[in-house]
Order: structure tokens, then C-alpha cells, then sequence
């Protein structure tokens, strides 16, 4: 039995040296180390992404200041939140237009916000650069269409035609009806900012003939954008202020920069004219309705719900044609051609 005196007094003294190691401790023997596992791929940076945007070559803040000095900032307006106007006046109104369809939002818009970075581009979605995308990019079907289906498809602006549009108009006049129209509203009319109808050529009472649209419809690619943000010039035009002309130093100035492409120089001289033709124009059209007692001085229709007004096809359309190219504000600019001859027939229909 030898081997067993071997065995025995081998584990005698390990078992003894184990009991001097440990002591008076009761805890066990420590486990063989493991080896040590291999080293894992590295994780992606959580920040890679924000990183794009969020980097220090002051991209972001320049587009952050010039849009601090749009009227999109600043017009103040997007306290208009119930559900008929909340869908273009503020941000949360407007995503949510885009979602449903629907040309009113189901409450009113709490906490409304003006039109931001995040109406138009998808921030922080998916957190890297393709929240630059649009919100919106589609042809755009316009609301006050008349008696055709007028789309806006001008590239990048898209998204900008969704509210810059006319809001549907009641009664709307048919050209060459004999009906009479009953006119409630002071602010019978489009609305303010019709321009993308403006640019198709579309809603406007199309009395007499010769109507056509400009080469600006169809060759200025990305529409509004190609022009109201061209490259900026400070924070007074361009880029994300969305604006063409601007107040410098008490004197009117433009911002050429989306024009030069096309004209090589002397715009501003053909931007005058056409305003100041334009202008003369809406000033003849306006006195006809002031004497027919149809417009006030302050360019509001003479009713009231009370009281109202009841006008001829072609009265109703000349205060809707009226208030079409006002309200564009660009003085003709936009549509030379269609505003132009909208506003000498309209002029004719009345005087005839
Ligand atoms: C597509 C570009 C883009 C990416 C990618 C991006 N952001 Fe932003 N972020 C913006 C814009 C635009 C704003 C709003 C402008 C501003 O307030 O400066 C903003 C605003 C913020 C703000 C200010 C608070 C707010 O919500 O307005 C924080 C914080 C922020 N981002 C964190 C992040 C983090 C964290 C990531 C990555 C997980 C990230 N962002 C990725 C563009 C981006
Ligand atoms: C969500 C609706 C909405 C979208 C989208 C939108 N706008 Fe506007 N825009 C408005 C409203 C509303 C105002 C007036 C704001 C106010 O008065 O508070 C305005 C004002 C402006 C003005 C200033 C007019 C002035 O008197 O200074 C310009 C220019 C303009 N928008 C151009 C654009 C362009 C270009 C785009 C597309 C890149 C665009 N807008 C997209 C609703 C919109
Ligand atoms: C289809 C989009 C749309 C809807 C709906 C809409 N608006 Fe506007 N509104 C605009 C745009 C665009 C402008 C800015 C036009 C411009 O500056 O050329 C504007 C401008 C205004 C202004 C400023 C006018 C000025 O002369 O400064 C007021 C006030 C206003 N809207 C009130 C309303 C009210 C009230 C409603 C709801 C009954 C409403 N809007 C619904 C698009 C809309
Ligand atoms: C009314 C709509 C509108 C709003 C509001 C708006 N953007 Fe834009 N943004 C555009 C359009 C349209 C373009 C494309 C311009 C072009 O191609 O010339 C653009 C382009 C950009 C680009 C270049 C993107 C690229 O693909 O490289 C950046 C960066 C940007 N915007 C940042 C912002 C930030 C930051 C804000 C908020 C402070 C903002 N935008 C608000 C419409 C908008
Ligand atoms: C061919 C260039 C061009 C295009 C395209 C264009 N605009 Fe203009 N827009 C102008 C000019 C020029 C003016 C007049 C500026 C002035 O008199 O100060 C103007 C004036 C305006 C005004 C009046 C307030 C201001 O900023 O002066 C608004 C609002 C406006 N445009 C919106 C739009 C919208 C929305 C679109 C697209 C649907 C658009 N524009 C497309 C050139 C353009
Ligand atoms: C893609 C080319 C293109 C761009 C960009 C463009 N235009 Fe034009 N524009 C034309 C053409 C072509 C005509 C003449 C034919 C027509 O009106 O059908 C014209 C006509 C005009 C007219 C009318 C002149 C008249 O006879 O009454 C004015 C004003 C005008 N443009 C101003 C501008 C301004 C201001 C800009 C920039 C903010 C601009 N355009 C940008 C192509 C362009």
C-alpha cells in the first residue's frame, strides 16, 4: 500500500498548506484563471452621426442665424393655430397636414411653433446627414384649383408650395356664368401668399383670352428656392433668410444671385419696370372696384354677413384677379406674363 502512504501524505500537506494559506477565513479556494477572451470589433461611436451635423465648421449656425432673420422667424404670425389655419402657420399644424392629407388639423396646434428647421427637413430621425431630406418633396396637387387640377412641381420647392398656395375660395366664380354671387367675406379672395397658382398659371378668372405663362414657370428649376435662396448675403437675403430683396441702408436692394444665370446683368432695371407696370395696373383695377363700390380704400370687400354684397361673375372674379396679384407681392416678377394679361382683361371685362 504504498502508493496509497505516497498519496495520503501528499494530501496531507497540500491540505495543510492550503489551511496556512487560508487561515482563519471560511472563504473558499480561488478558481484557476480563466484565459482571457479575444478582443471584440469595436462598437460604433454613439456620436458619428450628430457629429455631421454638430461639427465645428459653423455650417449649422449659418444657417441657424439666417434663418433667424426670415420672416419665418420673425412674422410672428403662428399664434395662427386653430385647425384651419394651423396647418400653415405652424410647424407641428404643418407635419401633421403632410401626414394626414387633410387641408385642417384635428385641434388646435398648443405650444405652436413658427416654421423651423424641422417643418422642412427631417432633423433628427434617423440622426445622420439624410435628415436633411425633405419633409415634403412630391409634385404638390394645389387646393384652389378652380375648374382644372393645377400641380406644382418645381424640384427643391416643393415643400415651400404647400403653404405659399391660395386657400379655397367661396363662391367661385365661373367665367361667362350669368349667375349672381353673394359675397359675405371682406376678405373674399386667395388668401395671402398665392404664389405657387402664380407660377403654374392657375386660379385666376381667366376672363377673355391670351393667357400664357412665362419661361419662369417652366426653366426656373427649383422655383422658389433657385431665386429666395440663392447664395446668402449676410443675413439680409438669401440662404435661409428666403428673402430676394432687401431694405439696405434705407434703399431697396436684390439679392441677383439666382437671377444671374439667366440674366447676365441689369436685372434689377427689368424687376422695376415690371413692378412699376404691375403696380399701375393693380392701381387702375382697384379704382374701377372702388367706384363700383365693391372695394374699400383699405383693399377689404365692402359686406358683411349682415349685410352683404351680391356681384356678377365677372365682379367676383375681378376681386379675386385683384387680390391674386397683391397678394404675390412680387410686382409681376414671378409670372410676368400670366399676371399681366390677367390683370388688362379683367380691366376690359369691367369696363366694356
Ligand atoms: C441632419 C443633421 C443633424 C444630425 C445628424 C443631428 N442633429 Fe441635432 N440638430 C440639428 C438641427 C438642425 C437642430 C436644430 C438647430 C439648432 O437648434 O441648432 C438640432 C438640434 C439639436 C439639439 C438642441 C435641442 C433641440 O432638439 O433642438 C441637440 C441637443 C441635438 N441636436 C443633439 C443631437 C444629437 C445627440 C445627435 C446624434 C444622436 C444629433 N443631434 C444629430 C441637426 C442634426
Ligand atoms: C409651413 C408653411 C410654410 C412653408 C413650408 C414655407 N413657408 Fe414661407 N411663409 C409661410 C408663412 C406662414 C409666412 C409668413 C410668416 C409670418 O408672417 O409669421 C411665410 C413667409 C415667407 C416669406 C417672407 C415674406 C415676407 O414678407 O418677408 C418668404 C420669402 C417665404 N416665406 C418663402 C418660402 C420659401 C422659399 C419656402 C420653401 C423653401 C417656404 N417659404 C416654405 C409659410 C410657409
Ligand atoms: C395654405 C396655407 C395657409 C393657410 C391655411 C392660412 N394661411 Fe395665413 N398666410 C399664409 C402665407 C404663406 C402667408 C404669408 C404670405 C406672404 O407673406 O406673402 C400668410 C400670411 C398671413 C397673415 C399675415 C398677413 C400680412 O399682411 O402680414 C395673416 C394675418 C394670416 N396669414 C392669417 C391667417 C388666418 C387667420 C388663417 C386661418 C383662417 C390663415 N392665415 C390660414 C398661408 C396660409
Ligand atoms: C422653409 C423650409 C426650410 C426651413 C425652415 C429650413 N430649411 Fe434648410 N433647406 C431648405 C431647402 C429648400 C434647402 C435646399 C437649398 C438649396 O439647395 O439651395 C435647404 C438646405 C439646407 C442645408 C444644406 C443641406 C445639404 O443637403 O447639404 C442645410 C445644412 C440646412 N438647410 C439647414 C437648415 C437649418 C439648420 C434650418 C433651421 C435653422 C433649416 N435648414 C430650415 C428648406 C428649409
Ligand atoms: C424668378 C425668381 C423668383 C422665383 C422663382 C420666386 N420668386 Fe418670389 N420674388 C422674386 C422677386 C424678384 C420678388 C420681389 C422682391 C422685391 O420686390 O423686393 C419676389 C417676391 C416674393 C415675396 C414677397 C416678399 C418678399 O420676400 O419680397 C414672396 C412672399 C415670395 N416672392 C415668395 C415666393 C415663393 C413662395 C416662390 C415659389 C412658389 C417664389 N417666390 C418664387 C423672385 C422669385
Ligand atoms: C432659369 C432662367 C431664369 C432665372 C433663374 C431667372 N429668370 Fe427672369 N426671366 C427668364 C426668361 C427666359 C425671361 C423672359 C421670358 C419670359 O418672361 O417668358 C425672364 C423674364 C423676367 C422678367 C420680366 C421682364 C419683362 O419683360 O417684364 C423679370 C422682371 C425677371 N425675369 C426677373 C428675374 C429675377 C429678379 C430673377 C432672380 C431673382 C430671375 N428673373 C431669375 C429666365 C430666368
Amino acid at each position: 500500500m504504498k502508493k496509497f502512504t505516497y498519496l495520503s501524505i501528499f494530501t496531507l500537506l497540500v491540505a495543510s498548506a492550503i489551511l496556512v494559506i487560508s487561515g482563519c477565513t471560511k472563504e473558499g479556494p480561488q478558481g484557476i484563471a480563466g484565459t482571457n477572451g479575444e478582443n471584440g470589433i469595436n462598437g460604433q461611436d454613439g456620436t458619428a452621426g450628430c457629429a455631421e451635423c454638430h461639427d465645428n465648421n459653423q455650417t449649422l449656425f449659418a444657417m441657424v442665424n439666417q434663418w433667424e432673420h426670415s420672416t419665418h422667424a420673425l412674422g410672428g404670425n403662428y399664434e395662427r393655430n386653430s385647425t384651419s389655419c394651423a396647418t400653415c402657420h405652424t410647424s407641428q399644424g404643418f407635419l401633421e397636414r403632410m401626414a394626414s392629407g387633410e387641408q385642417v388639423t384635428a385641434e388646435a396646434i398648443n405650444n405652436p411653433n413658427p416654421i423651423n428647421c424641422y417643418t422642412c427637413h427631417k432633423i433628427h430621425d434617423t440622426y445622420t446627414t439624410a435628415d436633411w431630406d425633405f419633409t415634403y418633396q412630391n409634385p404638390v396637387e394645389l387646393w384652389y384649383v378652380n375648374d382644372t387640377k393645377a400641380m406644382y412641381d418645381m424640384g427643391k420647392s416643393n415643400v415651400c408650395a404647400n403653404c405659399h398656395q391660395g386657400r379655397v375660395v367661396s363662391p367661385s366664380p365661373v367665367v361667362g356664368s350669368p349667375d349672381m354671387y353673394t359675397v359675405t367675406s371682406s376678405r373674399f379672395g386667395m388668401h395671402h401668399g398665392p404664389v405657387a397658382n402664380m407660377f403654374v398659371g392657375s386660379g385666376g378668372y381667366e376672363v377673355g383670352s391670351g393667357y400664357a405663362n412665362s419661361l419662369h414657370s417652366t426653366t426656373v428649376e427649383n422655383g422658389c428656392v433657385t431665386c429666395h435662396m440663392a447664395t446668402a448675403y449676410g443675413a439680409q437675403a438669401g440662404g435661409h433668410t428666403f428673402g430676394v430683396g432687401y431694405d439696405y441702408h434705407g434703399s431697396m436692394e436684390l439679392n441677383d444671385a439666382g437671377c444671374v444665370a439667366c440674366h447676365e446683368d441689369g436685372v434689377e432695371a427689368i424687376v422695376e419696370y415690371r413692378q412699376t407696370e404691375t403696380n399701375a395696373l393693380l392701381a387702375d383695377l382697384k379704382q374701377i372696384l372702388m367706384d363700383m363700390s365693391i372695394l374699400g380704400e383699405d383693399d377689404l370687400v365692402i359686406t358683411s354677413s349682415s349685410d352683404p354684397i351680391i356681384l356678377t361673375a365677372d365682379q367676383a372674379g375681378a376681386v379675386i384677379n385683384y387680390q391674386f396679384v397683391r397678394e404675390d407681392r412680387s410686382g409681376g416678377v414671378h409670372n410676368p406674363t400670366y399676371s399681366k394679361k390677367l390683370l388688362e382683361n379683367t380691366i376690359a371685362a369691367l369696363t366694356n
